[in-house]
């Protein structure tokens, strides 16, 4: 094999030009990602309800919308992970079907508070009013903001209703009695009341703990 007849291989082509190597990696890259992201779009695990979840309630509805409003999710997570000491400390660990109708969904990784995932029926409505408007009359040593003005904001309504519809739209299964009685259902509530039926309702329909999938290490 002399140097003088050498004839370059189509791969050295490749290794010698960064532009055509580039455009051939992102070619491999997007294939391997196709092939690990599209299957879960499909995956009834993924994508289904669980038995029982049904879109949020007009009141819970408007304190979510609060609590994004607030941006409550800067320091809490609502994603129980399958490790052990998570899931003695909370609970079971966090299911894709649970959060189905969660737009945009509030899982995340940033917890300078708890985990709220399995907070429902921890404490008491009346603990989670003082606690919102002032974190320190229960827990002395809370650096959580204080919310006063949830208790005097009154839920905007009209704005639920169309929030319910845009829903309704996108998939999610309201039924048109249960926008048309949004209105009623608040009809004097306070900003606060919604969060608090909110916060009471996360984590209802979690697996018990040592049900079926539990047992997680
Ligand atoms: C700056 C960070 C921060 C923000 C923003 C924040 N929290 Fe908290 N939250 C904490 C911390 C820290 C704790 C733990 C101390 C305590 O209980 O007050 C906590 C505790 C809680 C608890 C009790 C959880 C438990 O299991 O004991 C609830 C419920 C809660 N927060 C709800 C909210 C809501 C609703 C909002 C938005 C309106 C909010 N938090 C915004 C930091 C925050």
């Amino acid at each position: 094999m002399s140097e003088n007849n050498h004839k370059p291989h189509a791969h050295e082509k490749v290794e010698k030009n960064v532009g055509l190597l580039a455009v051939l990696i992102a070619v491999v890259v997007s294939f391997g990602g196709l092939a690990e992201i599209v299957p879960l779009m499909y995956q009834a695990e993924a994508i289904e309800p669980l038995p029982g979840v049904e879109p949020y309630p007009a009141l819970e509805l408007a304190g979510r919308d609060v609590y994004v409003r607030e941006g409550c999710y800067n320091c809490h997570s609502q994603m129980v992970r399958t490790l052990r000491f998570e899931t003695e400390r909370y609970g079971h660990y966090s299911l894709a079907g649970e959060s189905v109708y969660d737009r945009p969904f509030q899982w995340g990784s940033k917890r300078t508070g708890p985990d709220l995932a399995r907070v429902g029926g921890r404490y008491s409505d009346d603990w989670h009013r003082v606690h919102l408007i002032n974190p320190r009359d229960v827990v002395p040593e809370s650096n959580m903001p204080a919310y006063p003005w949830l208790a005097s904001s009154k839920v905007d309504g009209e704005q639920t209703v169309r929030r319910m519809r845009a829903l309704q739209r996108v998939g999610d299964p309201y039924t048109d009695e249960a926008i048309a009685q949004a209105p009623d259902a608040l009809a004097g509530k306070t900003e606060l009341d919604a969060v608090v039926a909110y916060l009471q309702g996360l984590g209802r329909h979690a697996p018990r703990s040592g049900e079926a999938q539990g047992g997680a290490q």
